[in-house]
């Protein structure tokens, strides 16, 4: 975490202050801004899909080098379908537009989750975009699609018991971090920070194993609302933070 921010806004200025190397992001509180408003949730989704490019080329700026954004759960399929298909389609158009902004950032684009529930179009959108970003040297973003953090686990189970079925391993050579490298984020460093905007006070099946030691940041701003003030300021609130893993 040897990073500084660059970004001077007064007050909630962080060029004096470490950045999380990782940091994580539950985009929540589209729908309940539309609401406020009078529209329907997909106006709230599609402010959201805004704010998330802002946000992700803000992180890129300052310097962090993981990003992961949790922008549809394996729960979320409970929806209704009109909110579902409405997501589905402003995923495709985003996905396009902000594949080619981030392409000035050298982002490099990785979806965690199982991709074979999207439709055929969606789907090679999705490896279109990790295939051509591989190569680029900037931050990892990582965006969470149809990414339930259980479901994760239970694959990485699933793989290594297979593993040990065919004598490749014994049960007893499975460590913490042969786990690890079977889950989405293999060969990542578990975030840093931890931000939920939208005021709940939960993890809703977002990177369980990972956030062991993550800090949390819960902040009363709807996804849509969520500035890089907002950002800075969750940065600060970290950096006040005393991290122990456990120690003294
Ligand atoms: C987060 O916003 C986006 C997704 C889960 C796809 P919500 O849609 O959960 O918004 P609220 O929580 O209902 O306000
Ligand atoms: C978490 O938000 C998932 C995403 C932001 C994509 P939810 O709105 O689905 O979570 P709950 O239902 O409030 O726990
Ligand atoms: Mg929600």
């Amino acid at each position: 975490m040897a990073f500084f921010g660059k970004s001077k806004d007064s007050e909630f200025d962080i060029s004096s202050v470490t950045v999380p190397t990782h940091i994580g992001i539950i985009m929540d509180g589209n729908g309940r801004w539309a609401k406020k408003r009078g529209l329907p949730r997909s106006a709230g989704h599609k402010a959201g899909g805004k704010n998330f490019r802002t946000i992700t080329r803000y992180c890129s700026d300052i310097g962090v080098k993981y990003l992961t954004v949790y922008a549809f759960s394996t729960e979320n399929w409970k929806r209704p379908q009109d909110e579902i298909s409405a997501l589905m389609l402003l995923f495709k158009s985003y996905l396009e537009e902000a594949l080619n902004d981030f392409q000035d950032d050298s982002i490099v684009v990785k979806f965690i989750g199982d991709k074979s529930r999207f439709d055929k179009e969606l789907r090679e959108l999705m490896i279109r975009t990790e295939e051509g970003s591989a190569h680029r040297d900037g931050m990892v973003l990582n965006i969470a699609m149809n990414y339930g953090s259980r479901d994760e686990i239970v694959r990485a189970a699933r793989t290594l018991a297979q593993k040990a079925l065919d004598n490749k391993i014994s049960p007893d050579d499975i460590t913490e971090q042969m786990f690890a490298d079977n889950l989405y984020t293999k060969g990542q460093p578990d975030p840093d920070l931890i931000i939920r905007p939208s005021g709940e006070y939960r993890i809703s099946n977002f990177l369980l194993w990972q956030c062991a030691y993550s800090e949390f940041v819960i902040m009363d701003k709807l996804w849509p609302d969520f500035t890089k003030e907002d950002l800075n300021s969750a940065i600060l609130e970290f950096a006040k933070r005393s991290r122990r893993f456990g120690g003294v």
